[in-house]
């Protein structure tokens, strides 16, 4: 599939019915209110030469190149900023207008450099383009004169370059900033001949405030903003359209090749949830998939000890079944299991659950959802009916209040922020839920309404409180309720009770009663109310309650059912919906169906010809206190790094140290595979060939850009296993996967990679009452009929800061690293975030004797840490924070064992901890380690 050029029809898309009809040239066209002519042209046909002009921007008028003639109008106006009007005649080619835009280029060419053959965009520069476009055969004013041919490129980014002698000023790259991007980092600065963009007035761009999101660079029609990767490799010459496997929105790419060679990823203007934008990560840091650090061939080794020794597939994978099946000889069926990744496709998902529960014989499959998102599954599940978000990404265009609790989307799911910022400066309210004072509580053009900024642990009580003003303060939504929901009284006279009121939780809160009660009412009377929550709302003790809470405050208000309104959970990893959707939970089959459930039983047996056992297996934690306890002895754990990315390291170690063996399917050496008897190498997202399922629940086709380095996929290398242990599940492409989920799954009854290959994506439900999917749910009814308010009582966490552990840390992520960093780490995105640091508030730190950069310890009643400080009053006094990108810092080392009471998600979000100066100091030593980590993206 070769999709280079994507049309550009000029100007963006009005919205509304076609009733203004114009003619182009003696063609009719009809185009809605506020069409541009130049669009309008564009949709007759005809294309307009133009410069500063793309649809993914408004239009400026500053190029002067697309100007026409209209019938009883004088002058030649620019089309690109001109509304059509009913009846309007336009002219696109006349003597007048060719010469009129010839005299335009000429000006431009006069001061450019003439070095089209060896430009790195020669065959992808508008500039280029429209000179042939125009018939451009002379220069009259010669080169000689005052011209802009030897200002100095700037190339400190790592990944594009920036050459203003080349610039047109024609400021695509600003609008993109600030239009797209919504950073604002790049200005014109100057006037006429002196006008020059310049990244936060006058820096570097890596100085600037640029977080490298590549919109300016995908904007530029000359070769100014550049990829490093097309001045080194060439332009590419085909692509491939696929999915970024980084976070859950599940952005849509041109994978650009040059022959077998990845040049660059460019974001897909029709990809439903970016619409053409991206994220560093996405577009730039990619380089981890030919990093010399990948694994290619099996590995396997008797003891953790020994050294590993490379064999072949057939030998790996008739080790692991023999064992396997040796350990359930001696110790029973349920000695082994089977850990899921939500990295890996819906089609590699299914079939590990599917060789667990046929080959293995029993339900001891867990997913790595367990550590994040388990509590939306199941409070959404109690609350709505299903188990994922309510709305499309799309719908926050509609939103006219939106509440982010425990996320932060700026850096965690960048593109949505970005969508979301558009919305916020046309004027939606914004309320933000956070310990720690995100970039959305203020940056360019956005500030929150409200910043509830409550103490780590105590979500349930805001929203619970949040619930108390709407019911006491008759801001019900009493005809939505009573048509739409149950449970209702029983809740109400609940949450009305004085112990929720926000006045009698602010001391344990710490936010202000009237600050709550204020941002309550803006969310029940605003308008349109959106919730968009991320991990700060799951990762704790009460994470279902919290779920549950905000789903309730949703129904009292009528918010759910329609655009820009809804629950929505910011999933973590790119297939975290997926992993969940395809039944690697212990106790749920695909679509969310209980084991216990005789007839879905009954679905699976017949189709797999093996019975499945009715009891729930064990949840991640259970197989690691089953391990250490000696009755657990065998996983399997695809693609996911559990020793660096699950609770209290020490424990899980121990777990893992316990075991006969252990099998990681993964690209690197990480830190499980320390503890691991097999080592199958794993696909990176450019070979794999299936789906993956975002936090919208849209379902994108993730296509192979490459064969697979590895020789195998990963969905054959688990059918070979199952077969060698007597099993057979055999597929003859990914599509039979699918096939075979679609026909288990009734949420999926429509899906197959024929019909995503038509559409593009699509959300399930997809099925034969929604064959394209089901953007926004719950909209006549919920899915479980009535939607059921749950009572929940907030109960604090066992976690309480003391006298030897004062300090609460809480933890999060950065946009440029990702997860436990396996990936970023190895790409040029290190130069961001070369280390995990502690910030600390300047009042804590000077207490300790603390000065900024120090290295500190951060320890917990489980374990101890080094890292940097860095002083920072994001935070309240007494509450710490830090990521978890950097194995050598651990930072889940310090984690305890606190769970979610109903799924067991760990409680990361809150660990009493004491921070003090570090006994060796900041010394060569913490250098190294950061040193470390950038060396990884030279080997
Ligand atoms: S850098 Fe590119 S997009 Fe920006 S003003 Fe110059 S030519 Fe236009
Ligand atoms: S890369 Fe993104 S953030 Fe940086 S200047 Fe360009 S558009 Fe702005
Ligand atoms: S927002 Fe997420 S899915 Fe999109 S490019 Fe960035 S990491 Fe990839
Ligand atoms: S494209 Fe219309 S003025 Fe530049």
């Amino acid at each position: 599939m070769s999709l280079l050029k994507e049309p550009d029809l000029g100007t963006p898309a009005r919205p509304g019915p076609a009733t203004v009809s114009v003619e182009v040239d003696g063609l009719p066209v009809s185009v809605p209110e506020g069409t541009s002519v130049m669009r309008a042209a564009a949709r007759s046909g005809i294309e307009i030469p133009k410069l500063c002009a793309t649809d993914s921007l408004e239009a400026f008028g500053s190029c002067r190149l697309c100007l026409v003639e209209v019938d009883g109008r004088r002058g030649t106006p620019a089309s690109c900023t001109t509304p059509v009007a009913d009846g309007m005649k336009v002219r696109t080619q006349t003597p007048r207008l060719e010469k009129l835009r010839q005299g335009v280029m000429e000006l431009y060419i006069s001061d450019h450099p003439l070095d089209c053959l060896t430009c790195s965009a020669n065959g992808d520069c508008e500039l280029q383009d429209m000179s042939g476009v125009v018939g451009l055969r002379q220069v009259r004013y010669g080169y000689e004169g005052e011209n802009h041919l030897d200002i100095t490129k700037d190339t400190s980014n790592p990944y594009f370059d920036f050459d203003p002698s080349k610039c047109i000023v024609c400021s695509r790259c600003v609008r993109a900033c600030g239009e797209v991007q919504g950073t604002f980092a790049l200005t014109i600065e100057g006037r006429g001949f002196e006008s020059t963009v310049s990244p936060s007035a006058g820096e570097l761009f890596m100085d600037s405030e640029c977080v490298s999101c590549g919109a300016c660079v995908q904007a530029c029609p000359t070769a100014t903003l550049q990829e490093k990767s097309v001045v080194d490799l060439g332009m590419p010459t085909r692509s491939v359209l696929t999915t970024c496997a980084y976070c859950g929105v599940g952005c849509s790419f041109k994978a650009e090749l040059r022959g077998d060679e990845l040049v660059r990823m460019v974001p897909y203007k029709d990809g439903g949830a970016n619409e053409g934008h991206s994220c560093v990560k996405g577009r730039f840091a990619f380089g981890y998939a030919g990093h010399p650090d990948r694994v290619l061939r099996p590995m396997i080794r008797e003891r953790i000890t020994d050294e590993w020794r490379e064999v072949e597939w057939e030998t790996a994978i008739g080790h692991v079944a023999q064992r396997m099946r040796d350990i359930q000889a001696r110790h029973g069926t349920g000695a082994i299991g089977g850990i899921t990744s939500s990295r890996c496709t819906n089609e590699e998902v299914y079939v590990v659950q599917k060789m667990v529960r046929a080959a293995f014989g029993n339900n001891n499959v867990d997913t790595c959802a367990r550590v994040c998102h388990s509590p939306t599954g199941y409070g959404l599940k109690q609350t709505f009916g299903t188990s994922a978000g309510t709305q499309d990404f799309r719908s926050v265009a509609e939103a006219d209040v939106i509440v982010v609790i425990g996320a932060n989307p700026t850096d965690g799911h960048p593109v949505f922020a970005s969508r979301m910022k558009r919305r916020l400066r046309e004027g939606a309210k914004l309320v933000v839920v956070d310990p720690r004072r995100i970039d959305l509580v203020r940056s360019p053009h956005v500030e929150a309404e409200h910043h509830l900024q409550l103490q780590p642990g105590t979500n349930v009580a805001v929203i619970n409180a949040m619930a108390h003003v709407v019911v006491t303060e008759g801001l019900v939504d009493q005809s939505f309720v009573d048509d739409r929901c149950a449970d209702f009284e029983d809740w109400r006279e609940f949450i009305a009770r004085p112990e929720n009121s926000p006045e009698a939780v602010e001391p344990v809160t710490g936010v202000p009663a009237g600050e709550l009660r204020a941002a309550a009412r803006l969310y029940a009377g605003g308008g349109n109310a959106a919730i968009y929550y991320g991990l700060g709302v799951t990762e704790h003790s009460q994470g279902s309650t919290m779920v549950m809470g905000m789903a309730n405050l949703a129904m009292a208000t009528g918010n759910i059912g329609r655009d820009g309104v809804g629950v929505n959970p910011l999933r973590g990893q790119n297939n975290v919906q997926g992993s969940c959707d395809m039944g690697s939970f212990p106790h749920e089959l695909s679509g969310y169906r209980h084991v216990s459930d005789d007839a879905v039983r009954e679905v699976f047996e017949t189709l797999w010809q093996r019975p499945i056992v009715p009891d729930p297996g064990l949840r991640i934690p259970n197989m690691f206190d089953a391990a250490v306890d000696g009755t657990f002895r065998g996983l399997f754990v695809q693609g996911e790094d559990i020793a660096q990315s699950d609770p209290n390291t020490k424990h899980v170690t121990a777990a893992l140290e316990a075991m006969e063996l252990v099998v990681v399917q993964d690209l690197f050496r990480n830190e499980t595979a320390e503890y691991a008897h097999v080592f199958l190498p794993g696909t990176s997202f450019l070979e794999k060939d299936g789906t993956f399922t975002n936090a919208e629940r849209r379902i994108n086709r993730v296509r192979p850009v490459m064969a697979a380095r590895t020789g195998l996929h990963e969905w054959q290398i688990v059918c070979e296993i199952a077969r060698a242990m007597g099993y057979t599940m055999s597929y003859a492409h990914p599509r039979e996967i699918m096939d075979e989920i679609a026909s288990v799954t009734p949420t999926f009854s429509g899906v197959s990679f024929e019909k995503l290959d038509k559409l593009g994506s699509v959300q399930w439900p997809c099925d034969s009452s929604a064959p394209e999917g089901t953007p926004v749910m719950h909209v006549d009814a919920f899915v479980r009929g009535k939607g059921r308010f749950v009572p929940t009582p907030f109960v604090p966490t066992s976690e309480r800061s003391t006298r030897r552990f004062p300090l609460i840390l809480t933890t999060g992520r950065i946009l440029s690293q990702y997860n436990v960093g396996a990936q970023t780490r190895r790409t040029r995105n290190v130069v961001w975030h070369p280390e995990d640091v502690l910030e600390i508030h300047p009042h804590d730190a000077e207490v300790r004797g603390i000065a900024d950069g120090d290295e500190v310890s951060l320890s917990s009643r489980v374990g101890e840490t080094r890292l940097r400080a860095v002083l920072a009053d994001r935070m309240p006094v007494g509450v710490v924070y830090t990521t978890f990108h950097h194995p050598v810092t651990g930072a889940n080392v310090v984690t305890t064992e606190n769970s979610d009471w109903a799924t067991n998600c760990p409680e990361y979000k809150v660990t009493a901890v004491q921070v003090g100066l570090s006994r060796a100091g900041a010394g060569p030593e913490a250098e190294w380690d950061a040193e470390s980590a950038v060396s990884l993206v030279d080997r």
